[in-house]
């Protein structure tokens, strides 16, 4: 038994902030942004009216319709997130309740940008073991509520967005390899009623020594090899990260979508932000060998390969 993506959905805060927005209020510039992170604009929630939950909820509507179900075929929704406004309730059960899936079970996840990823996995056990038959996993993140604005380190990385898919059984086998290393996870914290404080050249070593690791691991596990890939959708922290894993997996560039110029780093929306861009646009396809990897704070990381 296996499990495939029925359909994709996404939504991003309309207000967008460019680099020469941030030129005006710290020391930085585009040239150097782009140089370090390839990241030249992010989408930003304004005020109150959009949060995880509304952001997420327009991500998993889109989903479900592309998917060809109603909110009420969902049998559990998973919630991948480390930005909620509330402790309690999680975010899973306040997009229940705006979605109307009374039927569902629902919970969140928090694994940071590694957080969709894993979401996936707990979907595929579920799934796998006859428990569900329909699982929505979203990913949504306001990254921008938890940065120090003044940090020029840390807040030209970050955006706001939300993804969503609805998984379902099949017989297509989706294989995973997940990890994580706690003893490294002072290298990007956020503590209660704080801000996101960050290592960036320890986050920069940890992605690009784990994450080619991870994607060798779940192809060995797969019986894979790097060449058959078509896609690789990867947690979209910075391009010269990306650039360092294509390298590291002897893999070309143009094999690594990326939208992160235009959204920044979303944490856990990432992944599933940029899959349905790519599903819309026609650029995945049935059939195709995608690989997608996350990695992040915690730390943690995972990898899976599927058949699309
Ligand atoms: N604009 C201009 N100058 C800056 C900026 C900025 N925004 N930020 C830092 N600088 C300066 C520093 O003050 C420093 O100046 P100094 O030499 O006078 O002291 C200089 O630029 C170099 O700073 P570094 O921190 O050494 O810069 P580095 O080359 O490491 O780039 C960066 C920083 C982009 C954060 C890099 O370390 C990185 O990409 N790390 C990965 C972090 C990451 O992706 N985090 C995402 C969250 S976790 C995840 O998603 C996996």
């Amino acid at each position: 038994m296996g499990i495939k993506i029925l359909g994709t959905g996404s939504a991003l805060p309309e207000k967008v902030v460019t680099n020469f927005d941030l030129m005006k209020t710290m020391d930085t510039s585009d040239e150097w942004i782009r140089e370090r992170t390839g990241i030249g604009a992010r989408h930003v929630v304004t005020g109150s009216f959009d949060t995880e939950t509304t952001l997420g909820t327009n991500a998993a509507r889109r989903a479900i319709e592309a998917a060809g179900l109603l909110a009420c075929d969902i049998d559990l929704i998973l919630v991948a997130t480390c930005t909620a406004d509330d402790r309690l309730p999680c975010v899973a059960c306040k997009i229940q309740a705006a979605l109307g899936a009374g039927q569902a079970a629902a919970f969140d996840i928090n694994a940071a940008c590694a957080g969709f990823l894993i979401g996936l996995s707990v979907a595929e056990g579920y799934l796998s073991s006859g428990a569900f038959a329909n699982v929505l996993v979203v990913g949504t993140e306001t990254v921008s509520k938890i940065i120090d604005w003044s940090d020029r380190g840390s807040a030209i990385l970050f955006g706001d967005g939300a993804g969503a898919c609805v998984v379902t059984r099949s017989d297509s086998a989706f294989t995973f390899a997940l990890g994580a290393d706690g003893e490294g996870g002072d290298a990007l914290r956020c503590s209660h009623n704080s801000t996101v404080t960050m290592d960036g050249q320890a986050v920069y070593r940890f992605a690009t020594r784990t994450v080619p690791k991870v994607i060798n691991e779940v192809l060995a596990k797969a019986g894979m090899k790097a060449s058959e890939v078509d896609k690789y959708v990867l947690h979209q922290a910075n391009m010269r990260i990306i650039g360092s894993i294509a390298k590291g997996l002897k893999e070309p560039i143009e094999k690594f979508p990326t939208n992160i110029e235009n959204v920044g780093n979303m944490s856990s929306a990432s992944i599933p932000v940029l899959l349905d861009e790519l599903v819309r646009d026609g650029k995945i396809v049935a059939g195709e060998k995608i690989v997608l990897a996350g990695f992040g704070a915690g730390l943690t990381y995972g990898a899976c390969v599927m058949e699309y």
